[in-house]
């Protein structure tokens, strides 16, 4: 549905040289997708989506929707931003308080100027957008009436009240407080579902990201590090950066020694062979990261507890004990190196500290590249 091809928009920053923006990004949407492009501060997220509208001239690339081309480099073509049928919700942008709900709904449409709409059009426009947020009867209200939620979801209605093809979300729950923004995330993957429309998001929150998606690119430094499913991102993160990014992980660094069909053996620690997938290139066997989810390692007496089959065991002692509520972290040293593991909170510990961890080759995930 949305094809992006080796998208490059590059800012030189002129004070120091530091050059920011996005390069070389790529992806494709099957229609109805929640797509999420995931990254921290300052990694070309916006830039990205802003090129999609056509608010930004790429440099170089290839953007389509529906087969129609929007941008196309090497052709040098450009649609418009009125002319791309993108419906936006931008962090910045919130509704202009000076007017009432409805005005604030009919405007994409008052200022279309290939297709112009009569008052009563603008007016079922403005109501069937405001039933999907769930506003029905709200169009004389003033702006400043409504709550944040509220005014949240009247900028929704304006990004879709002319029917766009594509819905693109900026950071739009990142100005509301903790519970709100819960709230609203759930109503979002709600709206999203029942009008089934192609929507690209764009967050640094991970969790935010694993809970909407049907696919997350993740970004760095202007680089897209790896597109998947919230399960392929989380359990078999493509790099160290990924693996760190989208939750806690322990990072072991070692030598890979054998690999075969997306399965391998790597020595971490005092020479340990593990088990673990190889599920992409590895372009130097000595510089390689094994990655482990703390919750993915059980914790168990120091040769006491029941050993499945085929598991990996790292032997250690307990270093330090975090309660948090529903789970417990547990600090337990090896070889020098910390190993994170997430317990049940009631889990009783061996009195002497001494345990074993044990993990399963699933859910151990070789990468390329040493930690830093
Ligand atoms: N118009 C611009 N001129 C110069 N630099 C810019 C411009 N827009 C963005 N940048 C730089 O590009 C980088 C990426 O910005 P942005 O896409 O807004 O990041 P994100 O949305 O991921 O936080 C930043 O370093 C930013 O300073
Ligand atoms: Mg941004």
């Amino acid at each position: 549905m949305l094809r992006v091809e080796r998208l490059t928009k590059v800012f030189e920053n002129s004070t120091d040289q530091i050059a920011g923006g996005i390069r070389e990004a790529s992806f494709a949407l099957e229609p109805g997708t929640f797509f999420t492009m995931l990254g921290p501060s300052g990694c070309g997220k916006t830039t990205t989506l802003r090129c999609i509208a056509g608010l930004e001239t790429p440099d170089d690339g290839v953007i389509s929707v529906d087969g129609r081309v929007l941008f196309d480099g090497p052709m040098k073509m450009n649609v418009p931003v009125e002319q791309r049928a993108v419906g936006m919700v931008f962090q910045s942008y919130a509704i202009w308080p000076h007017m009432t709900v409805a005005e604030n709904v009919a405007f994409p449409l008052t200022v279309m100027k290939h297709r112009r709409h009569t008052r009563s059009e603008i007016e079922q426009a403005v109501a069937r957008a405001l039933a999907v947020v769930d506003l029905d009867g709200f169009q004389d209200r003033p702006a400043p009436r409504l709550s944040g939620g509220q005014q949240q979801r009247v900028a929704l209605a304006r990004a879709i009240v002319h029917e766009p093809r594509l819905l693109l979300l900026d950071e739009p729950l990142s100005n509301l407080d903790a519970q709100l923004r819960d709230e609203m995330r759930g109503e979002l993957k709600r709206l999203q579902s029942k009008i089934g429309i192609t929507t690209v998001y764009v967050t640094h929150d991970q969790s935010e990201a694993l809970a909407l998606s049907d696919q997350i690119a993740v970004i760095d430094q202007g680089r897209v590090r790896q597109v998947g499913s919230p399960q392929d991102i989380y359990f078999r993160p493509a790099n160290p950066f990924v693996a760190r990014f989208v939750g806690a992980t322990n990072l072991l660094a070692g030598r890979l020694i054998e690999a075969d069909n997306g399965r391998g053996s790597v020595k971490v620690l005092d020479n340990r062979a593990i088990r673990c997938l190889v599920p992409g290139a590895i372009a130097d066997p000595e510089a390689v990261s094994v990655s482990i989810r703390p919750e993915s390692i059980r914790l168990v007496p120091r040769s006491g507890g029941p050993v499945r089959a085929g598991d990996n065991c790292i032997s250690g002692s307990v270093r330090a004990v975090t309660f948090l509520g529903a789970t417990r972290r547990v600090d337990v040293e090896s070889d020098s190196f910390i190993m994170q593991v997430t317990t049940a909170a009631d889990l009783p510990l061996p009195a002497d500290g001494e345990v074993d961890l044990l993990f399963a080759p699933e859910r151990t995930v070789a990468l390329p590249g040493k930690v830093s």
